[in-house]
């Protein structure tokens, strides 16, 4: 057994890292980041180039509803539920070159490593690249992992619009047509156990001086889309007391919203990431403003009481503007059973990395894939805790300890 475990975590860190700098070729910003959002033609041409490397090593792909892709090596029992791993290659607009397609390219390196090295399994092995993880085009994110998990909701999915109005079901469409050669497989079905690697994308792990991160579960999750709706009107001429000014109304409630959250131990995350004025004319009184919110916590309570104090906020502070407030998530907080968190800690005790446990506080295709099979999450360090930043940096040999971890507990839960 010790050989092949040997073998398993026998994955070439200098590959996987040319393999990431080959990825952040695509949607480069020029400034050292990627702006590849899902399911745009960057973003379907780095699906491409995945299937391109599984091709050349003989493994065989396929493509689903919702445009996930999947890259499998066959096992001795090929019709067992596969072990599954993976992440999302889509990126923030103003995303970094490791959020999500580390935990792919672990996944591709953990592959390549089992042919090349003739590792036998009983069960299948796949890597799955899920689609949309970031919810920057259309909200919200894990679209991919969350269908696969519920395929009954795909038509729910489908009909999301992005801010120019294209649905999920069209920007899928072009997915398919730009992969047309990529088999097609129906969506959802049994998974044996989900691993996902990925960047710590906070501080834990490099400040306390640990490799890897044996993560325990993902807090929960609630988001909104707020519309608030004035008048517009001449800025030279409209009194103060005639305006139904939008931005002035949706500039209260953002404070108000604020001081709602702002908690004594700061464990309350409140984010306004997307505010957006109509007609954004420097002589019209803002007519309209859509925002997004993006709240989440680890407490069910604290995600239940405070997500519902939203509605009324937004209205009390509308001034003479009318307000819409529409929830599109509510995920609960997430807490993973224990067996691949414990085989992920076995892994680095056995490889000799320094690691720990740890919640997390960012959201990850696992949250999805832990309702319908037990699941685990590997982190590793990435530099000064930054993420959803064009600086986002890691070390290569943190990725490459990762990803023998990865390698190590995929193989033992395949021969089971
Ligand atoms: C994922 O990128 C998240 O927003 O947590
Ligand atoms: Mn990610
Ligand atoms: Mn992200």
């Amino acid at each position: 057994m010790q050989d092949k475990l040997d073998k398993a975590a026998g994955i070439d860190g200098k590959r996987l890292w040319d393999k990431l700098m080959r990825l952040a070729e695509i949607g480069a910003t020029g400034r050292g980041g990627l702006n590849r959002q899902a399911l745009t033609p960057d973003d379907n041409e780095a699906h491409r180039v995945l299937v391109t490397w599984a091709r050349a090593l003989g493994l065989s792909c396929f493509i689903d509803d919702i445009g996930n892709l999947f890259v499998r090596r066959k096992g001795v029992r090929d019709d067992a539920p596969p072990v599954m791993f993976g992440s999302h290659l889509d990126t923030q607009p103003t995303g970094g070159k490791f959020d999500g397609i580390y935990g792919v390219l672990a996944g591709f390196e953990t592959l390549q490593t089992f042919e090349e090295a003739g590792l036998e399994t009983e069960r299948p092995i796949e890597l799955a690249v899920w689609a949309n993880e970031e919810g920057s085009r259309f909200l919200p994110g894990c679209m991919g992992s969350a269908c696969y998990a519920e395929p009954d909701k795909l038509d729910e999915w489908l009909a999301i619009t992005d801010i120019e109005g294209t649905t999920v079901k069209e920007a899928v469409a072009r997915y398919q047509t730009d992969l047309s050669d990529v088999e097609r497989r129906p969506l959802g079905g049994p998974v044996a156990a989900f691993i996902e690697a990925h960047i710590e994308q906070g501080p834990i792990l490099e400040t306390t001086g640990n490799t890897v991160g044996v993560v325990t579960g993902i807090q929960g999750a609630r988001d909104f889309r707020v519309r608030v709706l004035g008048e517009e009107a001449h800025a030279g001429t409209t009194p103060r007391g005639r305006r139904k000014d939008a931005l002035r109304a949706a500039g209260a409630i953002a404070q108000a919203l604020y001081a709602s959250m702002d908690d004594a131990d700061d464990q309350v995350r409140f984010t306004i990431g997307e505010f957006i004025v109509s007609p954004n004319s420097a002589s019209v009184v803002p007519g309209r403003v859509d925002f997004t919110i993006d709240f989440r916590n680890s407490d069910q309570e604290i995600l239940r009481r405070l997500g519902d104090q939203i509605e009324s906020i937004c209205t009390n502070h509308a001034g003479p503007c009318r307000v819409e407030v529409k929830q599109i998530r509510w995920r609960e907080p997430a807490t993973f059973s224990p067996q691949v968190p414990d085989l992920i800690g076995q892994a680095a005790e056995r490889l000799g990395l320094a690691h720990m446990l740890i919640p997390s506080g960012a959201s990850h295709d696992a949250v999805n894939l832990q309702k319908i099979c037990p699941t685990g999450m590997i982190f590793v360090p990435c530099e000064g805790g930054l993420s959803h930043n064009e600086a986002e940096n890691a070390k290569p040999e943190d990725l490459a300890a990762g990803t023998r971890v990865m390698a190590q507990v995929v193989y033992q839960l395949a021969i089971a």
